[in-house]
């Protein structure tokens, strides 16, 4: 028995996978759903897209029962997608019956095969309507956000019992504002502040609003906690490191779960002339709306320096004020261009423990994208992903290290289930525990899938 075979998982660990409604359904312009950021940017510039736009996923919207049954199959106790906000509201506000039935037998499909849904409201996937107002970087967005939510729990709350509010909410901050990633694909750090803030107020109103339709259920977020990594022990790079930590972690993990910003953060916001004009009536809400669980999803480690040049200038971007850096010792996945650094998970678990009161969360997403996988199928079809498999023990091992010491961690969801669309990279690097045939739909299992159902009938014996 390896030393991997031996470790042992509570009983009632939340094994599974996750994905995302833009991500998989298909059907984007039909049933009456009305168009997204993405669908409108696929129309408006194709060629910022690696071929495949939003409308060409994994037809979930059709397929879900023989997923969930895929879901049973490979014995995934629990399973987190989202709702899409501009299927379930078109206009904002009038409720799309089609979507109501759509969502409720998913949802029920999935209690029925013994898989617990975690269902997320908002994953990068904005409603043209909002966006035409401004998107995130106008506050009535809030109150917008809050009306579906509650939407959300009314239709769907006696299927659903675990909620997240948003996955990775710095993405749309960053990639819209600074990056140039995602639509509106602007660098304006002022703008990034301003939607973050209220991405953060939407948090607190959305879990205020589920709350009082029923208090049965639990609100959750879900965030990537990149680790971050100093270069030097010298002042300079520790100080980079500092900033690099409160702009990417505690910038949304502190409010989100605490209800209070940082103070270093609100400083340096002030020193650099980014700092909002807030109200008092709202910071209430944040304190008292916040994470009752955590979701957290990590790929990979920010590893960083000092900048080069004067850094007493005000700061117009994070990279003035850290750098990123490339440790020698790194093992990358060259397919996606990111690092491979189990032991972060470890370092994850820790920071949950120790500086933010222990509050139950899990693994919302881990996983390895690799291009051209069919090169790897045996005579079967079976794709032998091996390097899946040595990828999701290396990470398991460092979270379990964790919960030794007593971090409480309930769960560990892969990304993801079957090969699903990416925003930018099409289907170019798959992740899925089932490779998918783009012209057919057929789904196959791969090793990876095989060995994972079987790691967890063996956990729970
Ligand atoms: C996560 C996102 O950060 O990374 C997913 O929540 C995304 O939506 C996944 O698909 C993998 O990233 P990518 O860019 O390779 O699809």
């Amino acid at each position: 028995m390896t030393k991997f075979d031996s470790l042992k998982f509570p009983k009632d660990f939340w094994w599974g996978a996750a994905a995302s409604a833009p991500q998989t359904e298909g059907e984007s312009l039909a049933y009456g759903k009305a168009p997204n950021t993405w669908d409108k940017w696929f129309e408006m510039a194709p060629e910022v897209f690696s071929e495949i736009g939003p409308g060409r996923t994994s037809n979930v919207y059709n397929l879900y029962r023989e997923d969930v049954q895929r879901m049973q199959d490979i014995n995934l106790n629990s399973y987190r997608t989202s709702i899409s906000w501009s299927r379930l509201l078109p206009d904002g506000e009038t409720l799309n019956q089609e979507a109501v039935a759509y969502y409720r037998d998913y949802f029920q499909t999935m209690r029925d095969k013994g898989i617990e849904p975690i269902i997320n409201l908002f994953h990068f996937d904005m409603p043209w309507w909002m966006m035409e107002l401004g998107g995130w970087i106008n506050p009535i967005i809030t109150d917008k956000f809050a009306f579906y939510a509650r939407t959300c729990v009314e239709q769907f709350g006696d299927l659903v019992k675990y909620w997240v509010t948003f996955n990775e909410p710095i993405v749309h901050v960053e990639c819209s504002y600074i990056y140039e990633f995602h639509y509106p694909a602007i660098r304006d750090f002022k703008k990034a502040i301003e939607s973050g803030y209220y991405t953060i107020l939407a948090h607190s109103k959305a879990i205020k609003a589920m709350k009082e339709v029923s208090s049965d259920i639990k609100v959750g977020t879900i965030l990537n906690l990149t680790p971050i990594y100093s270069k030097s022990d010298s002042k300079e790079d520790l100080q980079a490191a500092r900033y690099a930590q409160l702009l990417n972690v505690d910038s949304f993990l502190e409010p989100m779960v605490k209800g209070t910003f940082p103070k270093d953060l609100v400083l340096l916001l002030e020193e650099n002339d980014l700092l909002l004009n807030v109200n008092e009536d709202d910071l209430t809400i944040i304190r008292e709306n916040t994470a009752e669980f955590l979701g957290v999803n990590y790929y990979q480690p920010k590893r960083v320096q000092a900048p080069e040049g004067d850094v007493n200038r005000p700061a117009l971007m994070p990279e003035d004020l850290y750098a990123p850096y490339i440790w020698k010792e790194r093992r990358i996945n060259p397919y996606r261009g990111w690092e491979i650094y189990p032991e972060a998970l470890y370092d994850i678990s820790k920071l949950v423990q120790n500086e933010y009161g222990n509050i139950p969360w899990f693994v919302s997403e881990n996983g390895i994208g690799v291009a051209d996988e069919a090169r790897f199928q045996d005579e079967n079809g079976m794709i032998q992903d091996d390097y899946r498999i040595e990828f999701i023990q290396e990470h398991l091992t460092m979270l379990h290290k964790g919960m030794e010491e007593g971090s409480n961690c309930f769960g560990y969801h892969l990304w993801t289930f079957v090969d699903c669309w990416s925003w930018l990279n099409g289907y170019n690097n798959r992740y899925g525990l089932y490779s998918i045939d783009l012209k057919t739909q057929k789904r196959t299992l791969k090793k990876s899938g095989q060995w994972f159902s079987e790691f967890i009938q063996k956990q729970s014996q």
